[in-house]
């Protein structure tokens, strides 16, 4: 698949090389496309452009940007590149504010979470969760005693989601339909379950694994 990813930070180019090892083509894209150098001089096969060169380029996009930004960066990725798109969106609400006791502070309510807003100001993508509630080091071939850990995953498109579980087959992951775009509500928090042993403890290297009878 030719893969266009939106974002310059440790998701994104995480997300971007795993793809290159998994041989699909790939575009990273920044707002500064300087910023990415050293992911390409690292990544010789990767191409690098700003956020409308990579949606563009992409069959698939990847959402991976500051949760506050995430509309911003895709006005700029180009509506028209949108269009008809799987965007498997990994972005989290945290609000600037600093976390509570180890919690984060999100900007959206549980009635509403941030890809329903992006799905209804982008109504032409087809979102997909995904990605969100582990530690960027362990999106690709994560190794864990306990087996294969369980990506939740939710969106408003079933075509779109079997998509997206197709790569996190190839990524190492067992996947969990959890719904439709509201689902959302439930799994972008989740991140905050996520990052409290960090905070707290400073533990950082834990995945979650839905457990069925
Ligand atoms: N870090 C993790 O391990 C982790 C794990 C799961 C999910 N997430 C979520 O994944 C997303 C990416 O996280 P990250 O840690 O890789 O990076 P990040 O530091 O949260 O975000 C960096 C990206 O945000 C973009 N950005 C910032 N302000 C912007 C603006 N005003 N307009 C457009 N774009 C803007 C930057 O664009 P430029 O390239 O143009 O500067 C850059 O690509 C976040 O939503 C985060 O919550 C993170």
């Amino acid at each position: 698949m030719k893969v266009g990813v939106l974002g310059s930070g440790i998701v994104a180019t995480t997300l971007a090389s795993g793809f290159l090892k998994y041989g699909h083509e790939v575009t990273l894209g920044s707002r500064t496309p300087e910023k990415l150098k050293d992911w390409a001089a690292a990544n010789p096969k990767g191409k690098t452009g700003t956020f409308a060169t990579a949606a563009e380029f992409g069959e698939v996009l990847v959402l991976a940007v500051k949760g506050p930004a995430a509309w911003e960066a895709l006005r700029r990725a180009g509506e028209a590149n949108l269009a008809g798109k799987v965007v498997i969106d990994t972005c989290n609400p945290i609000a600037d504010a600093p976390p509570t006791n180890g919690v984060l502070q999100f900007f959206t309510s549980v009635n509403e979470s941030l890809m329903e807003q992006l799905q209804r100001q982008f109504p032409d993508a087809r979102l997909v969760k995904a990605f969100n509630s582990v530690g960027a080091p362990f999106m690709v071939d994560p190794q864990f005693e306990g087996g294969k850990p369980t990506m939740f995953i939710c969106g408003s498109e079933e075509a779109a989601k079997k998509t997206v579980t197709g790569i996190l087959d190839q990524f190492g992951w067992e996947t969990a339909d959890m719904g439709g775009a509201e689902s959302a509500r439930a799994i972008e928090p989740l991140c905050m379950l996520w990052c409290l042993p960090g905070f707290l403890r400073n533990e950082w290297t834990h995945a979650f694994k839905l457990l069925k009878t």
